[in-house]
């Protein structure tokens, strides 16, 4: 039977460690839907749109792989997509307890979804979305971060907002 997983997050933007993830599951899994989180409380510097346009570019020579968006509970979504799993990356001891916790709560929620942990090489284990957005408003280099796409689209959104 296949085995399809969902790849959850606000990937704003996706960076090279999402990547490395997502190819790694795409290695793992038959299918991963890497999915953003709609209606998230905090505010994003990329809209929904823009961010799926991103990680499609990424994602497009992977073949497993598609780009989606939800909204609503994760367990319903992965339900609704005929997934088991839950995918979830843990670079450093301090992700653990939140992402622990959020393993529990989906298991509670519903019981036949998994979530598996997984590491992205330990040369992205310091790397962050937020640290990216704040590193490239301060005009830090970004290079090797991010796919080239996102960094293009990062300078354009930055220079943008201080217009
Ligand atoms: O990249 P993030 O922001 O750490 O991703 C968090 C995400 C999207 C996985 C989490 O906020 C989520 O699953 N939200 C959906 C609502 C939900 O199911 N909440 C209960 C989680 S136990």
């Amino acid at each position: 039977m296949e085995t399809r997983a969902v790849y959850p997050g606000s990937f704003d933007p996706v960076t090279n460690g999402h990547m490395d993830l997502i190819q790694r599951s795409a290695a793992l899994f038959d299918k991963v839907v890497v999915s953003i989180l709609r209606n998230a409380g905090k505010v994003p510097l990329f809209s929904v749109e823009e961010r799926m346009d991103m990680l499609e570019e990424a994602t497009r020579d992977l073949k497993n792989v598609s780009v989606t968006s939800f909204d609503g509970l994760l367990v319903d979504f992965v339900d609704r997509m005929g997934a088991s799993v839950i995918i979830r990356g843990i670079r450093a001891v301090s992700d653990y307890e939140y992402e622990l916790q959020m393993a529990l709560m989906n298991r509670r929620l519903s019981s036949k979804i998994e979530t598996v942990f997984m590491l992205p090489a330990e040369s992205y284990s310091f790397l962050s979305s937020k640290l990216v957005k704040e590193i490239a408003k301060l005009g830090g280099s970004i290079q090797g971060l991010v796919p080239a796409d996102v960094e293009k689209r990062l300078a354009i959104k930055l220079h943008q907002k201080t217009d």
